[in-house]
């Protein structure tokens, strides 16, 4: 049987034509989607093109390369400066913002985004995904420097993420709810398969990297102790845990079933702030999860309310159905942590 569903540019006029969806972001959201493919395109033929291995560079986070990481970045780069509105650009693979205007103007649009994300699975061909935020600018800018990009998550004007699963999703927010669609095999057009993606309130699955137990501070060791417990513990209910070691994998899994995501500051990350960067990783999926009826925390306050002080600043992240998050946010002020 076939359904007959929206191609993702019947999706953006209706959005234009019901919302006002402004035209550029749709030629953004189009060169995004692009990227997205033939990234997924690179990825499944990697084994072929031996570029799943390490690249011989680090980036300014420290952390090495992966070939990929690096192929992605171009692509997105290349593409995203297509859109004549786009007047910088961050990337988790770029030391420095790139301007691509010298006198960005009041409504221009700021693009972030991490190429890739979850690229240790590369070599294990699990999943990876690519993450992007989109700000627009609320003043005419006299100067280009790094501060000018520090936007709250609060501004972005849309987000979204693909991922290179099984099947390749593109899942994205312009603030008017979340809509996922799919890459379909053959035809190359991204089709609707999830309109209006919600969020349940509560959940019984969690996902955190339990090796860091150690590191952990009391309100989340509290909080997973007590998932663990089940039902003889104060939860009364037997908890699920999954770990994919990709944000864009457990993001995806939570909008489609419910969860929540931790990947708090810890003992070992802290003088780092985290390990999940704020303006392409924690912004981003937190406006998803926001848009989905989620909610998006650091576990002390709402991330998107978070001012930014550095471009490849990293951030405490706890985000997906909101009863959950509610109540590790509760330990945490009751822990007075
Ligand atoms: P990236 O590949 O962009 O550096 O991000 C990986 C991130 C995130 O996606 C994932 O949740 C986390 O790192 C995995 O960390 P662990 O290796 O500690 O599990
Ligand atoms: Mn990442
Ligand atoms: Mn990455």
């Amino acid at each position: 049987m076939t359904i007959d569903r929206l191609t993702l540019r019947k999706f953006l006029l209706q959005e234009k034509e019901k919302h006002g969806l402004d035209q550029d972001m749709m030629l953004l959201l189009e060169d995004i989607a692009t990227s997205c493919r033939i990234i997924a395109h690179q990825i499944r033929n990697g084994p072929f093109l031996d570029i799943l291995g390490a690249a011989e560079t680090e980036n300014v986070q420290g952390e090495t390369q992966k070939q990929l990481d690096v192929i992605a970045n171009d692509i997105f780069l290349s593409h995203c400066s297509n859109c004549a509105r786009v007047a910088a650009l961050v990337s988790e693979e770029i030391d420095e913002v790139i301007w691509l205007k010298d006198r960005p103007r009041k409504g221009d649009y700021l693009v972030y985004f991490d190429p890739l994300d979850g690229s240790s699975n590369l070599n294990v061909n699990l999943s990876v995904g690519s993450i992007f935020s989109v700000v627009e600018l609320e003043e005419d800018l006299s100067e280009l420097s790094n501060e000018a990009v520090l936007i709250r998550g609060s501004e972005q004007i849309c987000a979204g993420y693909s991922l290179y699963g099984p099947s390749t999703s593109l899942v994205f927010s312009t603030g008017q709810g979340v809509n996922g669609f799919t890459h379909k095999i053959g035809s190359g057009e991204f089709l609707l398969t999830f309109p209006d993606m919600k969020l349940p309130a509560e959940t019984g699955e969690f996902a955190i990297n339990a090796s860091r137990f150690r590191s952990w501070n009391a309100p989340v060791r509290r909080y997973v102790e007590e998932c663990i417990d089940g039902e003889d513990g104060v939860r009364g209910k037997t908890f699920n845990m999954r770990w994919t070691a990709s944000m864009v994998a457990e993001i995806h899994r939570i909008l489609m079933r419910g969860g929540v995501f931790l990947y708090p500051r810890d003992a070992a990350n802290a003088h780092m702030g985290g390990k999940l960067r704020l303006l392409y990783e924690a912004n981003p999926m937190g406006f998803i999860i926001e848009q989905a009826g989620g909610r998006a925390s650091t576990g002390w306050e709402r991330i998107l309310d978070v001012q930014p002080t550095g471009h490849h600043q990293r951030i405490s992240v706890i985000m997906g159905c909101r009863d959950e998050v509610e109540l590790i946010e509760r330990y945490h002020d009751e822990a007075g942590d």
